[in-house]
Formats: C-alpha cells, structure tokens, sequence
C-alpha cells in the first residue's frame, strides 16, 4: 500500500486556499512542539460565516495537505461548525495519514481554532 493516499496527495501538489488574506478579521499562527513546523490561517468572517480562509506554512506535506482540505472543509460554514472540527475528521476526509504524520494534521486544527480565537478577541473589543 502506498504511503499516502492520492488525496494527500493530491491537496499536497494542489494545495487550496494558499495564502494571505489582507484584510482578515481572524488570524492564527501556531507551532508544532514535535518538529518545529509553522502554519498561520486568516479567516475572513462576515455575518457568522466564514467567507473566505488562506493559510501559510512552514511545513511538511502532511501538514500542507491537511491545511489544505481543512480550509476546504470550513468555507463558507458557520463559525460555530467549524469550531467543532478536529484532525481527526481532517486525516479522514484525506482517506487518511501514516500514524505517525497525525500530528501534522494537529497543526491545521490548532490554527484554525487559534484564527477563530482571535477573531473573537477582536469582536470583544
Ligand atoms: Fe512537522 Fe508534519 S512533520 S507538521
């Protein structure tokens, strides 16, 4: 069997959503303890939605594929769905990933969840 999955593969030649977001109203950057890879993701929420979503990465494939299909699996949902995501769902929907890549798949949960933080943060205020 191969490593990889062809969707892992697939999202790690093509990645979706890569980039910035100028004027973001959410914005997460996390680290990954385990092998010192950087992922940042900007949200752009309108009305409880997420309108729009690019990430950045300093990372492996796993953890470029798994950003990929994680902002594919909460654009243009509700804030309060895309909360609720974990890597678990992400590593499933790329038909999964070698046990030892999951925590790369951490890393795309974690700065989503750190984006929506932070994007809470700036409603407070
Ligand atoms: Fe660092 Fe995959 S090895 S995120």
């Amino acid at each position: 069997m191969a490593l990889y999955s062809e969707k892992v593969m697939d999202h790690f030649r093509n990645p979706r959503n890569v980039g910035v977001i100028e004027d973001a109203n959410g914005i997460g950057e996390v680290g990954n303890a385990k092998c010192g890879d950087i992922m940042k993701m900007y949200l752009k929420i309108e009305d409880d939605i997420i309108k729009d979503v690019k990430f950045e990465t300093f990372g492996c494939g796993s953890a470029i594929a798994s950003s990929s299909m994680a902002t594919e699996m909460i654009k243009g949902q509700p804030v309060a769905e895309a909360e609720k995501l974990t890597n678990k769902a992400v590593a499933e929907a790329l038909d999964g990933l070698p046990d030892y890549k999951m925590h790369c798949s951490v890393l795309a949960e974690e700065a989503i969840k750190s984006a929506l933080e932070d994007y809470r943060k700036r409603q407070e205020k």
